[in-house]
């Protein structure tokens, strides 16, 4: 269980970026966050990891309180995610199997045969098993976006999934083929599901992958439901954000 209590954060003095922002969620659910570009999706994602610090509020993991944990305990608590992150997914100077293999690496005890084997049955999931060898800059978007993918679910057995910002910069097939991606891996039933938090402000993609929706606006959860109350907003700023949804329902 992730528990957020009345969290608020600024930087450089500015004005809060989320503020007083309350909420709950299950590892197994399967939920988009949306949001404005700047309306603080990855910093509610660094703040669940306990990359940077709430000014004020709480945030539980598990039912511990990661706001009073030292380093070395945080890095355990982060161990229950796995992260694609919005930039800068992949280490320059390895290459496509050295990144993949990366967190077997560190954190399991497989032999090297079963590192390789591993990293090549992600890949080839992925559909990029023949690029192994290349190097991050040898790569398309697309394609460092799955290695970044891979990477993610490599080794850790993570509780639940965050996905910033997956799909977006990547032609719609290539976003698609990530969200059945996003999809097949939270397979099975809640609670031994292995859910994820996407963070979008790619509405449509959002849908295809997501069951709970939350829109944050002005620092706040403006919006917190299912796909049928998505789709019923009255919200006039969220019905403009969500627009797509309702031309796509509308050429049904
Ligand atoms: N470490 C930081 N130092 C200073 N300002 C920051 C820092 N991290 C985020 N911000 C500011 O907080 C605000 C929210 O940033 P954040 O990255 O969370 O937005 P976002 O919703 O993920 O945006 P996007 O959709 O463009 O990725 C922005 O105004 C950003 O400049
Ligand atoms: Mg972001």
């Amino acid at each position: 269980m992730i528990e957020f209590q009345n969290v608020s954060i600024a930087f450089n003095n500015n004005h809060a970026v989320l503020h007083d922002l309350s909420f709950k969620a299950h590892f197994y659910e399967k939920i988009a966050i949306l949001g404005i570009s700047g309306g603080g999706k990855t910093t509610l994602l660094r703040l669940m990891l306990g990359l940077v610090q709430p000014d004020s509020g709480r945030i539980f993991i598990d039912g511990q309180d990661i706001t009073e944990l030292s380093e070395s305990e945080l890095r355990e608590s982060r161990m229950k995610f796995s992260i694609v992150f919005q930039e800068g997914a992949l280490f320059d100077s390895l290459n496509v199997r050295e990144n993949v293999v990366f967190c077997f690496r560190e954190y399991s005890n497989l032999s090297q045969e079963e590192i390789e084997k591993k990293a090549r049955e992600l890949l080839h999931k992925l559909g990029i098993e023949e690029a192994i060898d290349l190097m991050p800059e040898e790569l398309s978007g697309g394609m460092q976006r799955r290695v970044a993918i891979a990477r993610a679910l490599a080794g850790c057995n993570p509780k639940m999934v965050l996905y910033d910002e997956a799909t977006s910069g990547l032609d719609p097939l290539t976003a698609d083929n990530i969200c059945s991606l996003i999809t097949d891996l939270a397979k099975g039933e809640p609670p031994e599901r292995t859910g994820f938090i996407i963070v979008t402000h790619k509405v449509t993609d959002a849908v295809k992958v997501a069951e709970r929706f939350i829109y944050l606006r002005n620092g706040e959860i403006a919006f917190d439901g299912d796909i049928g109350a998505l789709r019923n907003t009255e919200d006039p700023e969220l019905r403009a954000f969500t627009g797509e949804l309702h031309l796509s329902e509308k050429h049904l």
